[in-house]
């Protein structure tokens, strides 16, 4: 039973958001008269000198006191006595662990939040730099178009912004206090939730006991939000991993970030990449567990319910690791932009601005113009040339209207240059873009 019941081994992480409850709880207890101003001054007292205790690795954890509630308190009443026996006054260890349990994931939040800012502050540095940086843009990693590798890093700016208001919207939501609920049903002693609601932060104190103690739905929405990022990060992670391959070289990564073959001394692994895109199994995986334990309990309390916290703390865990290793890549790579100026050209990639300009120059219908362009396109790659590499003769059989100024459409830099569309990937668009980020990420 011991083995199966007892939670110390995990949820001794939420110790200092147990103190930081007992503390509030005792002092809204004494206000309210409900426990003697000493009795509090002792809990207070014991309190701090439990978490010094922890602090510094000399406190008795106990597999035989259950969770880190019951090895707080039995260990405060060990040093205090009775005061310590009256610290669980009109509480329970139910509103007890969902409040901590709030606590610690804002915490999270905060810190998660500050990474990913530290991210896109990553990210929006090396768009600025490389605004002007052409690189083939893919669509089922196809050469498609040229864009920017400053547009490509700023496509991923805009998706970590967004992570980071799914977090400030689960914040916002997970912010009340369970205070108060006690075991389920809220408590015949006259408390003062919204005291401790304040003392501890939160915007205001639950308005239903049952809901108080028996719905996850924050950490949920955390693991959710965590699932998003992950998804993001993977995402880059794998191109990354695609931009350091051999036949890419894209990008280099430096020693930091890679590790070598113990056979082939040519390698240079991009192991960080790999372990952030396979570590968003874990943070998906830990979405379904905690979903998965919450979708059959009848109200309100269930023992169950302990299994939510050991999702959440992996899924932290490796969504902070991943956000570290993430900016330190993004921080560490070593574009080669004279190889992805190169591949921009190679592919075919200028083969809409030569429709585009068949449309514009020669009014033709965009249809029509794609379909001559397709046969340009056969012709050039019939005798292994570039679309620029055909004569002007060539060009004239397919289309006769076609004169030598469709040549200066068909350079790369001009291709870019020319996509001045709002948030299309022209330079001076995503110059101005990261300068944006920037200035607002400080
Ligand atoms: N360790 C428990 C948990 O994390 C604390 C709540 C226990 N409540 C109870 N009624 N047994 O869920």
């Amino acid at each position: 039973m011991q083995e199966i019941n007892a939670s110390i081994d995990f949820d001794r992480r939420l110790w200092r958001q147990d103190i930081r409850g007992s503390l509030a709880h005792a002092a809204m207890l004494a206000r309210c008269g409900i426990i003697e101003p000493a009795d509090e001054a002792d809990i207070r007292q014991g309190l701090e000198a439990i978490a010094a205790e922890i602090e510094s690795g000399r406190f008795p954890f106990s597999a035989a006191l259950e969770d880190i509630h019951m090895n707080i308190e039995a260990r405060l009443t060990e040093r205090i006595g009775d005061a310590g026996r009256r610290l669980h006054t009109a509480r329970s260890r139910n509103d007890q662990v969902a409040v901590d349990f709030r606590l610690w994931v804002r915490d999270a939040i905060d810190g998660l939040d500050a990474q990913l800012a530290d991210l896109m502050r990553a990210l929006a540095g090396r768009a600025a730099e490389h605004a002007a940086d052409p690189m083939p843009g893919f669509t089922h990693l196809q050469t498609a178009q040229p864009v920017t590798f400053g547009h490509h890093l700023l496509a991923y700016v805009a998706m970590v912004s967004r992570d980071r208001g799914r977090l400030e919207d689960a914040r916002r939501r997970l912010n009340e206090s369970p205070l108060g609920a006690a075991a389920l049903a809220g408590t015949s002693f006259p408390i003062d939730p919204a005291m401790t609601a304040a003392a501890l932060g939160f915007d205001r104190p639950m308005g239903n006991s049952l809901d108080a103690v028996s719905d996850r739905d924050f950490a949920i929405e955390f693991l959710a939000a965590g699932a998003i990022s992950a998804m993001h990060l993977s995402r880059f992670a794998e191109e990354m991993v695609i931009w350091c391959s051999a036949p890419f070289r894209f990008v280099a990564l430096s020693d930091a970030f890679t590790t070598g073959s113990s056979i082939m001394p040519q390698k240079r692994n991009p192991d960080a990449a790999e372990l952030v895109r396979a570590k968003s199994g874990r943070m998906l995986g830990s979405l379904v567990a905690l979903l998965t334990v919450m979708k059959g309990l009848p109200l309100a309390y269930g023992k169950d319910m302990q299994e939510d916290k050991p999702p959440v703390f992996e899924a932290a865990d490796a969504w902070a690791l991943s956000l570290a290793a993430t900016a330190g890549m993004v921080r560490d790579m070593q574009p080669d932009t004279a190889r992805m100026r190169a591949a921009a050209g190679a592919g075919f990639a200028t083969a809409t601005d030569l429709a585009d300009w068949l449309v514009r120059t020669l009014r033709l219908p965009f249809r029509s113009a794609h379909h001559v362009t397709g046969r340009l396109v056969a012709r050039a790659e019939a005798r292994g040339v570039d679309l620029a590499g055909l004569t002007l003769a060539e060009m004239q059989a397919e289309e006769p209207g076609i004169t030598a100024a469709v040549f200066s459409v068909l350079d790369v830099a001009a291709s870019v240059a020319s996509r001045r569309s709002a948030g299309g990937t022209a330079p001076d668009n995503v110059a101005a873009a990261a300068a944006r980020w920037l200035e607002v990420l400080g």
